[in-house]
């Protein structure tokens, strides 16, 4: 039977990344039994804060936090043994670990090479620059789908891997000597390495898919936790300014192997405003004094790399586009508390493009490159919310502000930030 008796529910990036989905990811995870990464890699960064200790997952699932969890890193994943490794020891040495571990055995590894060539493309000149988080990212997928990575179960075959690793290292030393001019990597400290990673990831290797189904057959709730955004999308996203993988929902069914049909729910989690690192067109921008408010208000600098974020208003034009790319079912919306002290709030309800005027975000990276966004502006206010525990104590603009969000795109808020920590989140409803 395809329909499972368990519920499954994903939580999705609605803007370019850093939305918050890890404190929101957090804040389900207690209803959660199995929690699971189905793309992206190291290039994330989810912050968790819990009574002033802050804690910021790359790979690992953010349901590490809780005991008597199952945590998984689907087949969807770039991994980087290194890091998920500093991660797990990290947690450890902070009595943190609580969740059981599982690594898709068909997740793909990054490799030493794919960090230095994302490195060499990013800073050599010879292709444009992307802004990337040089995590290897996009050299692993392209390889992905090239049909030359190595992945996970791969590593557990010292033999085939040795033959596998010759090929591949071949090529990729002659593109490191020969285009970019740099020494080759040593096929003999690449194999020790990688001996070194099939003895840790050992215990841990299993099926993404297996478990999953497993799980919903015996009735347990499964949460998705994206990585990115759906503006990050290689798909959908603004390309080429995007990630290599898919973060919108699509990306849960081939990134961990669950049916469609089996998924409940699709959280969509956006700022109350806008940012972005890295190149590539945020039509809401705001270059001026209002941007480096936010900035430094809501502190919007990048968990993985430090860079300052890109700041601009909330833009409902391309989150409504999210909605119908991703099938939202609900929208939690953070950062609410940032607005405050600001004299007037602005959202972007249309773009002015090639001289017409509309609410369809344009999918051709051109014509969105030279959109103008139109603005309905509200009063601004004041009031610190980090003590308000329900949507009714909240100040009455920012309540004017959250039901404008749910009338424009029709999709109620059930989760609201405000305040970075575990406890400033406010849920309207407890199913
Ligand atoms: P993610 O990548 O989507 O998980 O988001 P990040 O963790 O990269 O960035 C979100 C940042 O905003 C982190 O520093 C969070 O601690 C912080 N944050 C999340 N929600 C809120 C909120 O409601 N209010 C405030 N002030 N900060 C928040
Ligand atoms: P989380 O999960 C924000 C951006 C990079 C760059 C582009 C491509 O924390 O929301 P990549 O290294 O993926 O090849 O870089 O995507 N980017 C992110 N921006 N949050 C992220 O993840 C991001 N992961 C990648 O800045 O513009
Ligand atoms: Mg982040």
């Amino acid at each position: 039977m395809y329909m499972m008796k368990g519920k499954a529910e994903v939580i999705v990036g609605m803007q370019w990344g850093d939305e918050g989905k890890g404190r929101v990811a957090d804040a389900i995870t207690p209803k959660s039994d199995v929690i699971v990464r189905y793309q992206g890699g190291a290039n994330s960064g989810h912050t968790v804060i819990v009574e002033g200790k802050k804690y910021i997952f790359h790979i690992l699932p953010s349901g590490m936090l809780y005991s008597g969890k199952t945590c998984v890193v689907g087949n969807g994943v770039a991994l980087d043994p290194d890091r998920l490794f500093e991660e797990l020891d990290e947690l450890s040495s902070q009595g943190m670990d609580r969740a059981r571990l599982i690594v898709s055995g068909s997740a793909h590894v990054v490799m030493p090479y794919h960090k230095i060539l994302d490195q060499f493309e990013e800073s050599k000149g010879l292709k444009r620059r992307q802004g990337t988080t040089e995590q290897g990212i996009g050299p692993c997928y392209v390889d992905k789908f090239g049909r030359t990575g190595i992945r996970v179960c791969d590593l557990m075959h010292p033999e085939m891997l040795r033959d596998k690793l010759d090929y591949i290292l071949g090529l990729k030393n002659q593109i490191i000597t020969r285009i970019y001019d740099e020494k080759p990597i040593s096929f003999d400290a690449l194999y020790d390495k990688a001996m070194a990673w099939k003895e840790r990831l050992s215990l841990y290797v299993g099926d993404c898919s297996k478990v999953v189904a497993q799980a919903l057959n015996e009735g347990k709730s499964i949460l998705f936790e994206g990585a990115q955004g759906t503006m990050l999308d290689i798909d959908h996203g603004t390309y080429p300014y995007v990630t290599s993988s898919n973060p919108t929902c699509g990306g849960v069914c081939t990134g961990t192997g669950v049916g469609p049909k089996n998924i409940d729910r699709i959280i969509g989690v956006a700022k109350a405003y806008c940012t972005r690192v890295g190149e590539g067109p945020l039509p809401t921008e705001d270059l001026g004094e209002k941007g480096q408010y936010l900035r430094e208000k809501g502190r919007e600098y990048c968990a993985v790399t430090g860079r300052p974020r890109r700041c601009g208003w909330l833009d409902l034009v391309a989150l409504k586009y999210a909605i119908r790319i991703n099938g939202t079912t609900h929208l939690a919306i953070t950062k609410l508390d940032v607005l405050s002290g600001l004299e007037e709030i602005k959202v972007c309800v249309a773009y002015d493009c090639e001289e017409k005027r509309s609410e369809e975000y344009p999918v051709d990276t051109h014509i969105l490159s030279a959109a103008k966004p139109v603005y309905k502006t509200f009063k601004g206010f004041s009031q610190d919310m980090s003590e308000v525990e329900t949507i009714e104590d909240l100040p009455q603009v920012v309540r004017d502000y959250v039901k404008f969000i749910e009338d424009q795109t029709g999709v109620p808020v059930v989760i609201l930030g405000v305040g970075p920590d575990r406890k400033e989140t406010i849920y309207r409803e407890t199913q």
